[in-house]
């Protein structure tokens, strides 16, 4: 698995996931920059933000920063998606070592030719996650899952639809912009 990661993986993201590692079991070290969040969110999906774990609010808020920094000019659209993409994940509690176990099965299973969004964009699931097997299945949902969430709180179907395809990005310019800058933040 770790000889996989070397080989599809930058140096960056090494330096990534230790750093997620660190703040998955310490929260505290989490900084959530919530006034930049805010300054791009109201309503419902500001609520959905804020409900949302302060590691998932970090992680939001890297990614919208590094979405930005690649493409100043993204359509605010994309940028509300980067801050509320891993919404999904807020629907039941999600510990410190499943966060470490999704994390590094993602590229894993990328590098191993399985169809990454494939699971991510189909049924949210409304079981919740049982063992190893189920958590892996139940994180896969988490795209479709927060849409769905997106589109129940009255947010903007838009934003809804380039969350619903973060993982999986055909069709979707603005998702493809997403998926870039999460896949090494
Ligand atoms: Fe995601
Ligand atoms: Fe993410």
């Amino acid at each position: 698995m770790l000889g996989t990661l070397v080989a599809v993986k930058p140096a960056t993201w090494f330096v990534n996931a230790g750093l997620r590692t660190l703040r998955a079991f310490v929260p505290s070290l989490a900084r959530p920059d919530d006034t930049f969040a805010a300054q791009w969110l109201s309503g419902h999906e500001l609520d959905l933000y804020q409900g949302m774990d302060r590691r998932d609010r970090d992680h939001a808020c890297r990614v919208a920063r590094a979405l930005l920094a690649a493409h100043p000019g993204a359509p605010a659209t994309v940028v509300r998606a980067a801050l509320l993409h891993d919404v999904g994940k807020s629907a039941v509690p999600y510990r410190a070592w499943e966060r470490i176990v999704v994390h590094l099965c993602r590229p894993w299973r990328e590098a191993r030719g399985e169809a990454a969004g494939r699971d991510d964009t189909g049924d949210a699931g409304a079981t919740p996650a049982v063992g190893l097997v189920g958590l892996l299945a139940w994180h896969r949902r988490h795209a479709a899952r927060g849409a769905e969430m997106i589109l129940a709180a009255g947010g903007d179907p838009e934003v809804a639809a380039l969350v619903r395809h973060h993982h999986d990005p055909r069709g979707f310019a603005g998702a493809e912009l997403i998926r870039a800058a999460d896949a090494d933040t």
